[in-house]
């Protein structure tokens, strides 16, 4: 007995260390190192020689030397899903993307060098009473992931991604993170270490007017913007209008700034003091001697821009405003967009809240990706972005959309059943594969994939055909005939009993003599499916899932003449754990696309609980379709189409 088992072990040796090769080989394939440049740090931060060894912190906080940010949060690689494409008819242009997941690994899956502008506006670090907006699972995990450890905890969460956002940038690209008191102050600090310190532009002081009132210091009225470029060589619209300055009417008045061809010139002087009319009644030997308060003919629709910006919040009787609590005005963003980008370029916002970044991007012709890690985040950026575009009369959207890219809304490691049973065989292998972290085989017959050189066999896409016996054996014989190997993995939405009886005597004879197949049967939506992950980091566990849409119930009531209460109180999630977040309303469903009616996008919180109820008046009676959205907490989301006959 004992020396057959010896015997067993050295005949099994070559194949392991041959599986063992291929699988390492693999791994560091797959995570190989783009290592991040870090700047110089410059004469600046030297100290006194004659102060000794003082230790100055030259890394960004928690960034390894060698692995940078790949220690604490390793790489891992998924697919994107795409659940929906919104066509303008122009196939042939890139599309934007809308991606719902955690930005860190988004970003890491996206190509270096390829994006002109970044504006970001994480969430603050602002104290333990942090409101979640909106209780959606995924952003609680974010949050308890951002103030583990306070302060430190904070920086090296934004760090990781700000060094991300350094490699997609490419090296005429600009950043710009919005921030307030708390911890602009650090976070300054780490982007000298991350973009060089001779790469800061502005710390732009954004003002704004709020009610906010103390008698023990000055009122907190402004957030901080901290501009970078990556290199020396940066655009920078100063003159654009939109990004000039506004003079106000009454220094327009005071001065009589605006001379007969419409130009403004700030203390400019007429010959001896006369009024400027034209051109030539300019007094240009005193312009020479005060060039700095002069102010060019170019500059028609304001003067030199300043790095503090007085704009308005986006208050509750706005016109832009859609509810999402920490929304910024589009004014402010235009200004960055416009200042340092131009049509056509590359804008991103990868902590996209209510859209404003890709929504102003868009109006302004520049192409975008932005992502939330809450799905309702993720769909109300898309509502917005489909009034904004859909909202005017049939000639005027065709004419608007001529140059619209695609919107392509994609999810990474939150995936939908319903979009993933609709896949085409074939396509569902290859995302299986993809997710489990395997290669794809071109071969033709059963082995669609390998991993680690075991081979991997997926089943189809549909849940209603199981795996069974027959395709076990089939499997099994494959393995061995063509490819003599002695291992497999078989991947299905569920395998039957027969199936599972067939693997435990295979694998029982495989202990006896190596000859015979081990099959692993894993289900997709096992634990083991994403072991790969989670062995990485057990913070991981949420990262992959597979999600159902919640079962959406609607009640109504009249309540007026044509004015009707509409109610998904009585929703449930499907997925454990899961609750309802979030409705939305299209009150006029055209049966093809979904466009939130305005207002209805986002309904809000009470109480810290979802408003699931809206009232409606509608302007006239006669037949209507009905289109709600709900989401759960878990990332669900279904559309319910319904009919009234409104009387
Ligand atoms: C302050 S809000 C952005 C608001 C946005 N600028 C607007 O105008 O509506 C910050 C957003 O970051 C998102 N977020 C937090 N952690 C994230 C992460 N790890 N990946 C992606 N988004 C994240 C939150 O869900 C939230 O929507």
């Amino acid at each position: 007995m004992q020396g057959n088992k010896k015997k067993k072990e050295i005949s099994i040796q070559p194949r392991v260390t041959e599986f063992l090769r291929e699988a390492e080989k693999e791994i560091s394939e797959s995570s190989r190192e783009i290592k991040i440049e870090l700047p110089d740090q410059p004469e600046f931060f030297k100290t006194p020689v004659r102060f000794g060894a003082i230790p100055v912190d030259k890394l960004p906080l928690g960034c390894d030397k060698e692995q940078q940010y790949k220690k604490l949060y390793p790489q891992i690689s998924l697919p994107f899903q795409q659940v929906e494409k919104i066509s303008f008819g122009h196939p042939d242009l890139q599309p934007n993307r809308l991606i719902f997941g955690d930005n860190l690994h988004i970003m890491r899956m996206l190509p270096s060098n390829s994006i002109d502008l970044i504006y970001i506006d994480p969430p603050f670090f602002s104290g333990r009473n942090y409101n979640v907006i909106f209780g959606d699972q995924n952003e609680v995990r974010s949050f308890n992931d951002i103030w583990e450890g306070g302060m430190p905890g904070y920086l090296t969460w934004l760090n990781a991604r700000l060094l991300e956002m350094k490699r997609l940038l490419k090296p005429t690209g600009s950043i710009y993170v919005h921030l307030d008191w708390h911890a602009s102050h650090y976070v300054k600090v780490e982007m000298d270490k991350i973009f060089g310190y001779e790469n800061f532009k502005n710390n732009i002081v954004w003002c704004y007017k709020t009610r906010q009132f103390s008698k023990r210091y000055f009122n907190k009225k402004h957030d901080d913007i901290l501009f970078y470029t990556k290199t020396e060589d940066y655009p920078f619209n100063w003159n654009e209008s939109g990004v000039l300055e506004q003079y106000s009417d009454s220094t327009i008045s005071k001065y009589k700034l605006k001379d007969e061809k419409g130009y403004y010139r700030l203390c400019g002087r007429g010959i001896k003091g006369s009024p400027i009319k034209s051109a030539k009644d300019v007094d240009s030997k005193w312009e020479k001697t005060n060039p700095e308060l002069v102010v060019r003919n170019y500059l028609a629709e304001g003067y030199a821009p300043s790095d503090y910006w007085n704009i308005d919040i986006v208050n509750q009787v706005a016109i832009e405003r859609i509810g999402y609590p920490t929304q910024k005005p589009e004014e402010l963003i235009r200004k960055i967009i416009l200042a340092s980008s131009k049509p056509g370029d590359v804008v991103a916002d990868f902590f996209c809240g209510g859209g404003t970044t890709p929504a102003v991007a868009q109006k302004l012709g520049r192409r975008w990706i932005a992502g939330d890690i809450s799905r309702i985040a993720v769909s109300v950026t898309r509502d917005r972005l489909l009034i904004e575009l859909l909202s005017k009369d049939t000639k005027a959207i065709q004419q608007s959309l001529e140059k619209v890219p695609d919107i392509s809304i994609e999810h990474w490691g939150v995936y939908e059943i319903p979009k993933l049973v609709e896949l085409s065989n074939e396509s569902f292998r290859n995302f299986v594969i993809s997710a489990f972290n395997g290669r794809f085989s071109t071969e033709e017959g059963l082995i669609h994939g390998y991993k680690g050189g075991i081979p991997i066999f997926v089943g189809p896409s549909s849940q209603e055909e199981i795996i069974t016996k027959k395709d076990v054996v089939a499997f099994a014989k494959e393995i061995v005939t063509k490819k003599s190997k002695h291992q497999g993995t078989m991947i299905a939405w569920a395998f039957a009993p027969s199936a599972k009886d067939a693997a435990n005597k295979l694998a029982a004879a495989h202990a006896a003599s190596i000859d015979f197949v081990k099959l692993e049967l894993t289900p997709i939506e096992s634990a083991k499916f994403s072991e790969h992950i989670t062995s990485k980091n057990p913070e991981y566990r949420n990262l992959l899932k597979f999600i159902l849409p919640p079962e959406v119930r609607v009640s109504t009531k009249r309540v007026g003449a044509l004015e009707y209460e509409f109610d998904v109180t009585e929703s449930v999630s499907l997925n454990p754990g899961g609750k309802i977040v979030n409705v939305q309303w299209d009150f006029n469903y055209d049966g093809e696309r979904f466009v939130s009616t305005q207002g209805y996008s986002f309904i809000g919180m009470k109480n810290n609980k979802p408003i699931l109820k809206a009232i409606y008046k509608f302007d006239q009676i006669g037949e209507r379709r009905i289109a709600c959205k709900v989401q759960d907490d878990e990332g669900g989301e279904k559309i319910y189409i319904f009919e009234m006959n409104l009387k």
